[in-house]
């Protein structure tokens, strides 16, 4: 995948003198620190972060954290310290009004929790706001916003005014406006927190699905763990101004690796979180036959598998242990599970039947593991805050 947008060592500082507390956080001092020596308010400390094309990346947080000033230096809401923001490999920090009001327009679309739409516009203008902007002929933005008010739901809405929409309905109209702006890149700062739990799920399957057709690259900023689970490909965690760690939500939640990030995911349900790869063990060659190659499986049996990896049968305990003890191999039994290796182990725990042996195939049917009970319920109980892992960012809260 390529970088859409990749952020490097962005700093804000809210000073019109901000070189001593630069100065200080290049000194390894924080934003608390720099607050009580300088009075000054630090909001990004050396930011780094890539957002591939396609991503649904999620930043989250603490109130205070930083993550709407970094959503807002993206697009130069906020002008940024020190630092670049480079979209397909262009700093778009040194670019002059023009230049920037062309990215807005053309580029990067915001969405905020409190939409301001234009009271006195109908639906159907405010979504065709930022197109008339760009200049777009009256006939194919008015085909343009019908077509987005259709998608969030509200296509016969469009000649209506805001205030006779409730709030969830407009803030669905602020939607459409980025939406239908054909800006590839997407940045909504707590686009659905103000909504009702009900709405807010409804909204949040609307853009996954919107997603799988328009494959923006979307920034969306939350304070909920549980939505950036739901919607995120990775997650960045910010503290203090700074991102605290990056990683799959799968990976975050597996190895916080501090406590302030621990406490994000404590309540999360871990069974439709993780999935049978990461609980699985991975198959390993037991004997070579003529029949095939047997491998062991987590529950005490065997699976045999052909020269290509895929099943062709499984190998009862005693039928297993006489073959570990050269007495040949017994009959194969085609009595066991698959599962997929994305599978979550909610699922595949209620795949879990009669004790029968649980094989991880690949779409082409090749064993890459398996796993038994235990497997799941050691990883679903696992809580604790782990050591880091390789690659990965962390730091000590
Ligand atoms: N215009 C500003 N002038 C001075 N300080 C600011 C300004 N905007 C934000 N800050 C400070 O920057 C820090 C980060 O604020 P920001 O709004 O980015 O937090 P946030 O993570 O979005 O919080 P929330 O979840 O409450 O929206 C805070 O300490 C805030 O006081
Ligand atoms: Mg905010």
């Amino acid at each position: 995948m390529t970088e859409r947008l990749e952020i490097k060592d962005l700093y804000k500082v809210f000073s019109s003198t901000p070189a001593p507390a630069l100065e200080m956080l290049a000194r390894g001092c924080g934003k608390s620190e720099v607050f009580e020596k300088l009075g000054v308010v630090v909001g990004l400390n050396n930011v780094s972060l890539s957002v591939p094309q396609g991503a649904v990346y999620m930043i989250m947080g603490l109130s205070g954290s930083g993550k709407s000033t970094f959503a807002r230096c993206i697009n130069r809401l906020n002008e940024p310290t020190a630092g670049q923001v480079l979209l397909d490999g262009r700093d778009i920090v040194p670019l002059g009004e023009a230049e920037l009001r062309e990215v807005r327009r053309t580029r990067i679309s915001m969405v905020f929790q409190h939409f301001a739409l234009l009271p006195n516009k109908r639906v159907i203008d405010n979504v065709e706001f930022g197109l008339k902007l760009r200049g777009v002929p009256a006939a194919e933005r008015r085909r343009r916003a019908e077509e987005v008010l259709t998608v969030v739901g509200l296509g016969r809405w469009g000649y209506h005014f805001p205030h006779e929409l409730s709030g969830g309905m407009r803030q669905r109209v602020g939607l459409a406006r980025a939406l239908a702006t054909d800006a590839d890149i997407l940045i909504m700062d707590e686009a659905f927190s103000a909504l009702d739990p009900l709405i807010r799920t409804e909204m949040q399957d609307e853009l996954l699905r919107l997603q799988r057709t328009l494959n923006k690259t979307i920034l969306f900023i939350t304070h909920d763990f549980q939505e950036a689970l739901k919607l995120g490909t990775r997650i960045a965690i910010m503290s203090e101004g700074e991102l605290v760690r990056e990683g799959t939500p799968q990976s975050i939640v597996l190895e916080p690796g501090s406590d302030y990030v621990a406490a994000f995911t404590r309540e999360i349900d871990r069974s439709r979180l993780f999935d049978a790869r990461l609980a699985m063990r991975p198959a390993e060659t037991i004997l070579q036959s003529e029949q095939g190659t047997l491998v062991s499986e987590a529950g005490g049996c065997g699976f045999m598998v052909d020269g290509s990896g895929k099943v062709l049968g499984v190998l009862n305990a005693s039928d297993l242990g006489r073959a570990r003890a050269g007495g040949g191999i017994g009959p194969l039994s085609s009595d066991y599970v698959s599962v997929r290796p994305g599978a979550k182990l909610i699922e595949v725990a209620r795949s879990y039947r009669d004790g029968r042996p649980i094989a991880v195939v690949d779409d082409d049917g090749r064993l890459i593991g398996s796993l038994g009970v235990d497997d799941i319920l050691a990883r679903i109980a696992s809580t604790a805050p782990r050591a880091q892992a390789a690659g990965e960012r962390h730091v000590q809260g």
